[in-house]
């Protein structure tokens, strides 16, 4: 989702009725301009390079994730951005303007901690009203605002409860109420979903895209979870080792991944390689792959279709079926190698049990090249 930012257009719009010219192409350029920038940023540990040569433009209102397995930068890219960390080299900048020297209460940012970090000690309303405290609002507006957003995340009967008092739910929510009550116009996350059991991160995951549709806010996630960042973003940074491996919107990392790194990241993929089915294709530096949900099983071979010349089709042997609701997986075996085939249940189909012959097929078009 891309919100457009109603107090900087504004006073791009102002800044412009001073002179004559175009006020729309003003307002573009404000609008295309990103509101963060990394600019080759490298954070040293030692010896040790926790994030290198890291550069990124976040446009206002964009849903950004940073994803990437446990120690590949991501929070110490995050904790740059939030002034908790400083860069080694490089620059970070905010509406344009360098932050490299702004420490993290000079930044107008709103953050949830990957263990929520709520006061203790304080109870649900007290850590609510802390940011607004800060800001030097009054009493009065304090206590509205509090009760409007302590609603706003459906836990106005909470109020006078402490966090060890709240369920993990319950205490994310109070997490992120802190991180937008005083109108921040950037929201760090931080694992948000992290300690929360399935059904609880699912029903969050639509609470969170719900605030970002209602607030605008521009975001900024950092997750190891590839279901999180694929539901969430607009676009997604997946890190490898301190670097980026490759970015994109969530189908095209997905549909188009441009290593075995980000193709085995973010879901599941079968390299074909083995089979030599692709060898035309394919050279010495690359492997194809297919995502399991591309290909199809059958009993036997498939009668001629119409787009036969386009398919390829192999011969194997079921060794597993796994149940799981809604889909069923099975592992083929085709020679050496294991096939992972990913089928809807739908009514009527056939059903493999291990042991099983089985043809697979699939579309030659679907079947991606990669760097090995
Ligand atoms: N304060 C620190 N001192 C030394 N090394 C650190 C520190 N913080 C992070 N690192 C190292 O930097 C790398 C990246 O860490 P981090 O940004 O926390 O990764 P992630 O959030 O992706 O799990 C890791 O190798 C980690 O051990
Ligand atoms: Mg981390």
């Amino acid at each position: 989702m891309h919100s457009t930012a109603p107090t900087r257009l504004g006073a791009a719009a102002a800044i412009k009725l001073h002179k004559p010219g175009s006020i729309e192409d003003e307002v573009l350029k404000d609008a295309a301009s990103p509101q963060i920038e990394f600019r080759n940023v490298t954070k040293m540990y030692g010896p040790i390079g926790a994030v290198t040569d890291f550069s990124l433009s976040v446009k206002q209102g964009e849903f950004l994730t940073i994803l990437g397995p446990s120690g590949s930068g991501k929070t110490t890219a995050l904790m740059m951005l939030a002034g908790f960390e400083a860069p080694t080299s490089g620059e970070i900048l905010i509406s344009g303007k360098s932050v490299t020297a702004v420490p993290s209460y000079g930044r107008d940012q709103g953050i949830v901690f990957q263990n929520y970090a709520l006061f203790p000690h304080l109870t649900v309303h007290r850590n609510l009203e802390f940011p607004l405290e800060m800001r030097g609002v009054k009493a009065a507006a304090r206590a509205s605002l509090v009760q409007r957003m302590l609603k706003r995340v459906h836990l106005e009967d909470f109020g006078e409860r402490l966090p060890s008092q709240l369920s993990g739910g319950q205490q994310q929510r109070v997490a992120l109420a802190r991180a937008l009550i005083a109108d921040p116009p950037v929201l760090l996350l931080d694992e948000p979903l992290g300690a929360l059991d399935r059904n609880l991160r699912e029903q969050m995951q639509g609470e969170i895209k719900s605030l970002h549709r209602e607030f605008g806010k521009t975001t900024i996630c950092v997750t190891h979870d590839q279901e999180e960042a694929l539901t969430l973003s607009d676009r997604i940074i997946v890190m490898r080792g301190g670097r980026i491996e490759q970015s994109g919107t969530p189908e095209e990392l997905y549909d188009r991944p441009e290593s075995r790194f980000v193709a085995n990241f973010l879901g599941e993929a079968n390299l074909l390689d083995c089979l030599e089915l692709d060898r035309e294709k394919a050279t010495q530096n690359t492997v194809s792959m297919i995502r399991p949900e591309r290909v199809r099983i059958f009993k036997s071979k498939p009668t001629a279709l119409p787009d036969q010349t386009q398919r390829c089709v192999v011969n194997g042997t079921v060794e597993d079926m796994i149940y799981a609701g809604p889909l069923r997986k099975y592992q083929v075996r085709v020679g050496d190698h294991l096939i992972i085939v990913r089928e809807h249940v739908a009514s009527g189909q056939d059903i493999f049990r291990p042991g099983d012959a089985v043809c697979l097929d699939w579309l030659r078009a679907d079947v991606r090249l990669l760097s090995a």
